[in-house]
């Protein structure tokens, strides 16, 4: 499936499971909702057929991922953090709800998401050691060694790069999502090589973000930046070389991330 058709299907999923019934899930729905690219949960879906599987029966895991990504945006922007009031082209979460209601939407968007690796339809289709690979290659590039590590390092506790911070914070999640695909797909013999692509493609990502972000007079910068999101391009694309023609919608996504206006 294309990119574009993987995104409905995930959509529609994603809207027959929003959380409702307490305040706590109407934060939770808020802030899986609005204009959020659905990224990750695309790349699981993709990596899986890219693997040989069915997309269909990886949804629980791509909402899993999602949900999990929406809980660091939620987190992220709270006052004691990045302090944003806007997310996803609409008001932050804790702008909307408070920021009590957004730090329970948070912790209750990370929980429900690492669930859905253990959801019943997911078991059917996938072997139960499939799944709990899954959580353990999802909690690896969530924690410490990965995305909350991340966000220390760039809310500056502790000293490290530019580049190990977008590793950590950006690319860890986008490689595990990839992986996923290939472990749910049956094929743990390319899940490295998605991975790795997975890591390209989110540092790419990353670099091509910032360079939206950057002021256009700052032509040393945009040139830097430019520099490392080709060349996170060409790695990316070299790692699908073991796919073979099964590579193609992942390759278009490379390309398609790498031209990206907004
Ligand atoms: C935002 O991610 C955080 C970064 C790593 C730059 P996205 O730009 O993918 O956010 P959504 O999911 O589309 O809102
Ligand atoms: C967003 O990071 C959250 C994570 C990557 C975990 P940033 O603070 O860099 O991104 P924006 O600008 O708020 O989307
Ligand atoms: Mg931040
Ligand atoms: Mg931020």
């Amino acid at each position: 499936m294309t990119e574009e058709g993987l995104r409905a299907v995930f959509e529609a999923y994603l809207q027959i499971h929003l959380p409702g019934g307490g305040k706590v899930e109407e934060a939770m729905a808020y802030a899986l909702g609005g204009g959020g690219k659905r990224l990750r949960p695309v790349l699981v879906l993709m990596a899986a057929e890219a693997a040989g599987g069915d997309a269909e029966c990886c949804l629980p895991a791509a909402l899993a991922v999602e949900a999990v990504h929406t809980y660091s945006l939620v987190h992220d922007d709270l006052p004691d953090m990045d302090n944003d009031d806007w997310r996803r082209g609409r008001p932050s979460c804790h702008r909307a709800f408070g920021p009590a209601v957004a730090i329970l939407a948070g912790d209750g968007l990370l929980t429900w998401g690492l669930g859905l690796l253990a959801d019943p339809n997911l078991r059917q289709s996938c072997s139960d050691a499939a799944c709990l690979e899954c959580l353990t290659v999802l909690t690896a590039a969530i924690g410490t060694a990965g995305m909350v590590g991340g966000q220390a390092l760039d809310l500056g506790f502790g000293q490290a790069s530019r580049d190990q911070i977008d590793q950590m914070k950006t690319a860890a999640l986008f490689g595990a999502a990839a992986q996923i695909g290939a472990i749910l797909a049956g094929r743990g013999d390319l899940a490295m090589a998605l991975r790795a692509y997975g890591e390209d493609l989110g540092r790419a990502f990353q670099a091509v973000d910032d360079r939206l972000d950057l002021d256009r007079s700052d032509q040393v910068h945009l040139a830097e930046l430019t520099k490392v999101a080709d060349l996170h391009s060409q790695r990316a694309l070299q790692h699908l070389f073991p796919l073979a023609e099964r590579g193609g919608e992942l390759t278009a996504l490379v390309e398609r991330l790498s031209q990206r206006q907004a």
